[in-house]
């Protein structure tokens, strides 16, 4: 039996509901949302499910889409509609559709939607026998090596360099850098070697960065992978950030600190012309 939804103001047959393709919450999981459970008919605990919703928008800066009072009337709307006795009700705010870009759009309309689920919550089951549990690393989200669309932090992130005047952000971990928002980082000591992070769960294996390195290698350029500090970054000869978009991009300030003269130095300038020139050669 189709359900009947909630979307942007609308109830609708669960075939008829659609969200945009570019949707943040689909493009950079840019949203947040809240189960209540339903039990007779009856909203359980839904003024702390309310109070949440508010605290998670206000936290990412997103307009609150609905009044706390009209919440309530969807919610009950949407049991009276689905005839729900048990189960939850899934509520989603995202900031809307907007083209894709880290920045959140200035005048996005925030997605909001909803549906019921229909469970069985109480009476005989599991609660008689218990459940169990295994141990696992908690990794929410410790694989930036999968090259996933949660891309809400990065996109905080890059909200917060543009809040302080500057451009990105490059990430620190246990004292470390790990890599820029959405690309990769690199400092160029005062010796010349290039030094970025070795890869692993830590950071994206940048395809940029792979053809970088050999490049920089085949022209006898000495790298380390390694991790570096922002202490290290500020006493660097240059730095630079890899990525699909910036290509080989100059850093020329880190965290306050002009580094040497404070325009692009010659070893990233350098690489960006020979990954420009050895990648279009081989483009396809
Ligand atoms: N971002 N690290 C992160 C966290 C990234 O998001 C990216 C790419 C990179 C560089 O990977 P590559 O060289 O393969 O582009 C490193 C893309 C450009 C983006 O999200 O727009």
């Amino acid at each position: 039996m189709s359900r009947t939804v909630f979307v942007n103001g609308e109830y609708l047959a669960e075939e008829e509901a659609k969200v945009s393709i570019f949707d943040r919450g689909f493009l950079f999981a840019d949203g947040v949302y809240e189960v209540t459970s339903v039990l007779d008919g009856k909203l359980i605990d839904f003024d702390g499910h309310v109070a949440r919703l508010a605290r998670s928008l206000a936290a990412l800066e997103m307009p609150n889409p609905v009044t706390a009072e009209d919440l309530r009337a969807i919610h009950h709307e949407l049991i009276a509609r689905n005839d729900l006795h048990e189960g939850g009700i899934y509520l989603q705010v995202t900031r809307g559709a907007a083209d894709r870009d880290f920045i959140y759009p200035a005048d996005a309309t925030p997605t909001l939607v909803l549906f019921t689920m229909a469970m069985k919550l109480t009476g005989p089951g599991k609660a008689d026998q218990g459940i169990k549990v295994i141990a696992i690393e908690d990794q929410r989200w410790g694989r930036r090596d999968i090259k996933t669309v949660q891309l809400l932090y990065p996109s905080m992130g890059k909200m917060m360099a543009k809040a302080a005047g500057k451009d990105d952000a490059w990430m620190v971990e246990d004292g470390f850098v790990t890599e820029g928002t959405s690309n990769n980082a690199y400092i160029v000591t005062k010796d010349g070697k290039i030094v970025t992070r070795q890869i692993g769960p830590e950071i994206l294996n940048g395809i940029t960065r792979t053809a970088v390195l050999r490049f920089a290698r085949e022209a006898q350029m000495v790298v380390e992978e390694r991790p570096f500090t922002i202490a290290e970054a500020q006493n660097a000869a240059e730095a630079f950030i890899t990525s699909a978009t910036t290509f080989v991009m100059p850093v020329v300030e880190v965290d306050g600190a002009a580094l040497g003269d404070g325009r692009p130095g010659p070893v990233a300038k350098r690489l960006r012309e020979i990954y420009l020139e050895e990648t279009r050669s081989m483009a396809s």
